[in-house]
């Protein structure tokens, strides 16, 4: 319940503004976004990348509305990876991206150019892009441009959520040779008719995807910060002799920091998903309606507004 009104919440104009405006808002931004800048960015990943870590960059933003702001987030993420290149952090930084930033939901071809010119930038810089999964609408899109890049850059990672009913489908057609799939849960509100609505649930499908993926031919990317998840993908990459170089954790800045770096020191490649830039508003409240406790935290920067 709690959920479903921060989510709806997420994409409310009022609601952002007046969050925008709370003064310790800030402070709650901070523990989850590494920074407005690339430079924020750049410091965040050497601190990462210095304790052994892997990253993914985020640049924010989602949604675009219109042609010239997704052809300025195409630049951020081509700019940023000559930074990345330049600095010396490829390939232990890659990038991820929301084809929704990049025009995705008033035009496909904008949108998958946009994938495309990043992928270039990205080979350029020996290191590789993930597609980020966004709500169930964008599904089928964002696989079948998923499949046009994979043409001339295999390497490019899918991200499938185990809340979606099609999910167990979608990893039995992704788990092959050189395929990077990264499963998480999912972070959007979505109806039943498509998606698992109870935790248990949820959970349950994740396993079964995780089954799936880890007894495949791919490589799984772990996205979650669950315990008992953590723990059942590492009993599988036992069972399925997987070495630390055939699969990874990845969890999100500023989530659990403690078990990245235990997870790294048992030896496993560990990715931590980095967002950076302006717009952190709707990726703060997917945070925020995770996890009953960020909420009481968001709540009393709010009261002191
Ligand atoms: P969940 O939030 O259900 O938490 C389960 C348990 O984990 C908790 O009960 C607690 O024990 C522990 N836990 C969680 N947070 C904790 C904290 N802060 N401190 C201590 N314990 C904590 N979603 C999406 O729709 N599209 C995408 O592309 C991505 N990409 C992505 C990348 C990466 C690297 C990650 C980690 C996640 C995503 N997600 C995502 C988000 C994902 O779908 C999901 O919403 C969140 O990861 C939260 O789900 P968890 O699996 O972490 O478990």
């Amino acid at each position: 319940m709690l959920r479903s009104v921060i989510l709806a919440a997420s994409r409310s104009t009022r609601m952002e503004r007046l969050v925008e405006t709370a003064p310790l808002t800030r402070g709650v931004v901070r523990r989850f976004v590494a920074g407005t800048s690339p430079d924020d960015a750049l410091r965040a990943t050497g601190e990462l990348v210095a304790n052994g870590l892997a990253v993914s960059l985020d640049v924010l933003g989602e949604d675009t509305e219109t042609a010239e702001q997704a052809v300025a987030t195409r630049d951020a993420y081509v700019s940023l990876l000559a930074s990345l290149r330049g600095a010396g952090m490829t390939p232990a930084a890659e990038v991820s991206v929301k084809l929704s930033a990049l025009g995705q939901k008033f035009d496909e071809q904008l949108a998958y150019d946009g994938a495309r010119a990043i992928c270039v930038a990205a080979s350029e810089a020996g290191t590789t892009v993930t597609l980020d999964a966004e709500d169930h609408t964008t599904t089928d899109s964002t696989l079948d441009i998923l499949t046009k890049l994979r043409t001339d850059f295999p390497t490019t990672g899918a991200v499938l959520q185990a809340y979606l009913r099609r999910t167990e489908a979608d990893c039995r057609e992704l788990a092959t040779a050189g395929s990077r799939v990264r499963l998480c849960k999912g972070a959007y509100k979505e109806p039943e008719s498509v998606a698992y609505q109870s935790t248990l649930d949820v959970d349950k499908s994740y396993v079964r995807c995780l089954n799936i993926l880890m007894s495949g031919d791919g490589y799984p990317m772990l996205a979650t910060h669950d315990p008992r998840l953590i723990a059942i993908g590492e009993d599988r990459a036992r069972w399925f002799d997987r070495s630390p170089d055939e699969f990874e954790f990845q969890l999100l800045y500023g989530v659990r920091p403690e078990e990245q770096a235990r997870l790294a020191a048992e030896g496993y490649t560990v990715r931590v998903y980095v967002p950076y830039g302006t717009q952190w508003y709707p990726y703060l409240m997917r945070r925020l309606a995770e996890r009953p406790a960020n909420m009481a935290f968001f709540l009393r920067a709010l009261r002191a507004k």
